[in-house]
């Protein structure tokens, strides 16, 4: 049976990495992403190479906009059973000059967002008795991460949705895990390296790690692949790390 996906921040990085492999796996994928030249990239490269996708333009933090889309997925490919809740923004800010809008900014798009998209998703799944949810936390709100404050405690509140939530919809055959990157090679840790955030190069924060590389996309989208796949139906409320074992 083909499967309806939705893949938010699916324009770059992992989420591009992640509606190219559920599409791989036979789903038709709603690319959704706030840079809608990206997300339409992404969904021309699948339809030439892997399957069906749809480009969708929102912002996960705007209900309207949410609403309209997933409205044009639904009607282009049927009702939504898989949800990546994978886009979010990064900031670096000393915790004393963390201004009210920056935290607003930081909890409306990586927390609110996915609670937007997953009440607007989650009645396709109640309907069908069947749904899979992945949401994207960060190992930073496993170990704490200096001047990512906003970001991290963002990323801690998308932890524990998912496991409340996926209590609240295991009866109804829906599950809910997350899925925990370390340090991965995409777009948003290029401009934190570019920047000269982080105080060593990475390359050597990386080589103290069990597995001493940069991840890449791709190690992230097939941790998501397995949690939203029919096999992985008895597996719900987990936090997998992807992070070459640098957080348990
Ligand atoms: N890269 C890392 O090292 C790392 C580490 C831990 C966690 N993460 C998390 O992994 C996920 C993917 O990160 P990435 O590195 O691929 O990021 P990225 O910045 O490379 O890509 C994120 C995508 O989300 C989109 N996006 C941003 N705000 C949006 C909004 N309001 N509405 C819709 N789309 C929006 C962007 O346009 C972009 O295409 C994020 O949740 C991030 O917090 C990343």
């Amino acid at each position: 049976m083909r499967r309806v996906a939705l893949v938010t921040g699916g324009g770059a990085g992992m989420g591009e990495a992640t509606s190219r492999r559920l599409a791989r796996a036979g789903m038709a994928v709603g690319v959704l992403d706030i840079n809608g030249e990206n997300a339409e990239a992404v969904a021309a490269a699948i339809a030439t190479a892997e399957g069906e996708a749809l480009a969708l333009r929102a912002d996960i933090s705007s209900r309207t906009q949410v609403e309209a889309a997933v409205t044009r997925l639904r009607a282009q490919f049927g009702p939504v059973t898989v949800l990546i809740n994978n886009a979010a923004v990064e900031s670096f800010c000393a915790f004393q000059a963390i201004d009210e809008e920056g935290w607003d900014r930081q909890l409306g798009v990586n927390l609110k967002g996915p609670y937007i998209v997953t009440q607007t998703v989650l009645p396709d799944m109640l309907a069908a008795g069947w749904g899979r949810i992945v949401n994207v936390s960060s190992f930073g709100a496993q170990t704490g991460a200096p001047n990512m404050v906003a970001y991290t405690a963002s990323k801690g509140g998308v932890i524990a949705m998912t496991r409340s939530l996926a209590i609240e919809l295991g009866p109804k055959g829906i599950t809910v895990n997350s899925v925990s990157p370390g340090f991965i090679d995409t777009p948003m840790a290029r401009r934190a390296i570019e920047g000269g955030l982080f105080p060593v190069p990475v390359e050597q924060i990386v080589a103290s790690y069990p597995i001493p590389r940069l991840g890449c996309a791709e190690d992230v989208a097939a941790a998501c692949a397995f949690f939203a796949s029919e096999e992985a139906g008895y597996i719900t409320a987990q936090l997998l790390g992807v992070n070459g074992g640098a957080a348990v």
